[in-house]
């Protein structure tokens, strides 16, 4: 291959978004596709495939109801091995800002920024959050409780070339999410994105469908009121849906005010 074309080929795979290595040796994927088939076999005799990834869920609602702090929390997730992503992002990403803030808002996946500096809302969309935050007077710096946010994610490992966490991916961490709402203990939920807002209601519906209603969300003894609104990084593409957003982060600080 003409060094030209192998960086032109780099480009693209880095436009996809395969923006790092996950194996240790390349795999030539040409030559794999003209080997010459396998002789045939006799059929083997069926295998009973032991149910993987949700079933692991059981663990981790175990493991999640034994947290009593969000210390612990990130202290279990540094052992917890089954979620598959774990093995290829650099770092765990649980949270950032205020413990005692009033507000949690829970987003989608951390992206390369976020696997880097092992915390949510770092990069680009994060940047946008904090000017959101900032238009109704919250920070992830302030001290006091009113004024500040607490920031967690669906998922705490980054998915490879920042794909859609898969669903049993998402439900393994679940149970993880629901703890950290109990022991935060937020006046209010701030579900940013399609696939926290779809997690935290049980729902297929859309975010655009479910943004701006108000509803609650159990999660262990604890009842909250729960705002679906669009994620930041769909903003970034779609500037003109930010008046969607200004809506619901108005109908957040009424909320707030309203306490
Ligand atoms: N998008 C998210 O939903 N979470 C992050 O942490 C970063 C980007």
């Amino acid at each position: 291959m003409r060094p030209e074309d192998a960086a032109a080929a780099l480009q693209w795979l880095a436009e996809m978004g395969a923006d790092e290595i996950i194996g240790e040796e390349p795999v030539d994927r040409f030559a794999a596709a003209i080997a010459p088939p396998a002789p045939a076999m006799k059929p083997a005799a069926p295998v009973q495939v032991a149910r993987p990834p949700i079933a692991a869920s059981d663990d981790a609602a175990s493991l999640a109801a034994a947290c009593t702090s969000l210390d612990d929390i990130v202290a279990t997730l540094q052992r917890f091995d089954a979620c598959p992503l774990k093995k290829t992002a650099t770092n765990l990403c649980f949270s950032d800002g205020n413990p005692a803030a009033h507000v949690m808002i829970v987003g989608e996946a951390p992206g390369r920024d976020e696997d880097i500096q092992g915390k949510p809302f770092v990069g680009r969309s994060g940047q946008l959050l904090d000017r959101m935050l900032a238009a109704i007077g919250l920070s992830r710096h302030a001290e006091e409780p009113e004024k500040s946010v607490f920031i967690t994610n669906t998922i705490f490992w980054r998915p490879p070339g920042n794909r859609d966490p898969t669903e049993s991916e998402t439900m393994m961490c679940l149970p993880f999410v629901l703890r950290a709402i109990e022991l935060q203990r937020p006046r209010v939920v701030l579900g940013v994105g399609k696939i926290s807002s779809q997690r935290l209601l049980s729902t297929a519906d859309g975010i655009l469908k479910l943004r701006g209603k108000w509803r609650e969300i159990s999660a262990g003894s604890l009842t909250v009121p729960f705002l679906p609104t669009l994620h930041p990084a769909y903003l970034l593409r779609r500037p003109i849906e930010k008046r969607l957003a200004w809506r619901d982060l108005l109908s957040l600080r009424q909320a707030l005010d309203a306490h």
